[in-house]
């Protein structure tokens, strides 16, 4: 049994976590996170000083919480695991400089995490509570392989093909694995961009979602960028040149408002489209049997509701797998548990190693 604190500070969430790992599952204690959106929105997106500010407020109250939450005293923690890597370097250096602290000040040895390796944790996370919805995703090792796990968020579009289980990931387990990724604006950013153009707040996903309800996803003709079959990447960009060309003749015809529901849902259906194609493509070449995604994308109901209705003729054995929304987006349950995996085979650093961990926004890996 290993219990671990993970701390998270990479972008807008502020969050701590105490997970405790056995060989069979790795249940949250506790899960405290100050989400920053609310302070972002006035500006349309993130203000890296905002966030960096706003975290060195907030990190210390997460941090206790979380601790408090769990019901095991701090002293009791194997390890503590933090995101380095990659992100924003002025709020990864938040979290990065708390962990460190805490780690000196406890004699602990310390993790430093790629944010990624976190969300590709997330899929392995039981909640304590028996009423969670992921406490009926199968058991961590029943979970077939190859997994074809996609991460769509507003940061990242990837594909990773995972061969086997976490504990044996090799340290470049996010290179290795990798298969397709968008070459321009990521899914949930092409939602927020196309949101924006439409006047909807930041962030936009949702907002699309909802108004799309009802809607038309065939009522407008918008590009699906790559159909090359071999090629498993993702291009937005395109489709966002598009919808800004759409509405400014909708504005001029006065008929924006009449149209938006169609317009949304032709908007979602392009993006679903693209990451529906691309996975399947994926998948189909390198064998996948299972299929997860994560990241704020996964709370689309249209993503949702494709791959319920479409997985078994894309060949995979069982249903796809969303992790409950706490888990998908930002947060230091993933983190920890990515952390525990590493600690497990040896990685992490001790004594006063970790002084001089740094934190660093573009990693190679
Ligand atoms: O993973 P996440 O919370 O944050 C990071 O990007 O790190 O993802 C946020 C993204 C935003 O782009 C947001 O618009 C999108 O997830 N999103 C959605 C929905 N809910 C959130 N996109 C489409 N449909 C939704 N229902
Ligand atoms: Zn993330």
């Amino acid at each position: 049994m290993t219990t671990l604190l993970g701390i998270e500070s990479s972008c807008d969430e502020c969050s701590a976590s105490v997970v405790r790992y056995t060989p069979d599952e790795i249940k949250v204690l506790s899960l405290s996170t100050f989400s920053q959106v609310d302070l972002h929105k006035p500006y349309g997106g993130v203000v890296p000083e905002i966030a960096s500010r706003n975290h060195l407020e907030t990190i210390n109250p997460m941090i206790e919480q979380a601790i408090t939450d769990s019901g095991i005293y701090a002293q009791d923690l194997d390890a503590i695991a933090v995101t380095n890597r990659p992100g924003l370097v002025g709020a990864l250096l938040v979290g990065v400089s708390a962990a460190k602290a805490l780690a000196y000040a406890l004699k602990k040895p310390l993790v430093p995490v790629h944010h990624l390796e976190g969300h590709a944790s997330s899929i392995y996370l039981r909640s304590l509570h028996p009423k969670s919805p992921i406490a009926n995703l199968p058991p961590r090792n029943e979970i077939p392989l190859p997994l074809m796990l996609a991460i769509v968020s507003g940061g990242h579009t990837n594909l990773y093909v995972v061969k086997s289980p976490p504990e044996i990931w090799p340290l470049d387990f996010l290179k290795r694995s990798l298969v397709g990724k968008s070459r321009d604006d990521a899914a949930g950013e092409a939602f927020d961009k196309t949101a924006k153009i439409l006047g909807f707040p930041y962030p936009g996903g949702m907002w699309i979602d909802r108004t799309a309800q009802g809607g038309n996803p065939k009522a407008f003709d918008l590009p699906r960028a790559l159909p090359q079959k071999s090629v498993f990447d993702f291009s937005f960009s395109g489709l966002k040149t598009a919808v800004a060309l759409t509405v400014d003749k909708l504005k001029k015809d006065n008929s924006l408002e009449e149209n938006l529901k169609d317009l949304c849902a032709s908007i979602q259906e392009a993006i679903v489209d693209a990451l529906l194609s691309k996975i399947f493509l994926a998948s189909r070449e390198y064998g996948c049997r299972s299929l997860a995604i994560v990241g704020g994308v996964a709370a689309n109901s249209r993503l949702r509701e494709r791959l319920n209705s479409e997985w078994k003729s894309a060949g995979f054995v069982m249903p796809p797998f969303f992790p409950e929304m706490t888990y998908c987006t930002d947060n230091a349950a993933m983190i920890a548990a990515a952390g525990a995996f590493r600690f497990r085979q040896g990685n992490f650093m001790k004594g006063t190693e970790f002084l001089t961990l740094n934190a660093v926004a573009n990693p190679e890996i």
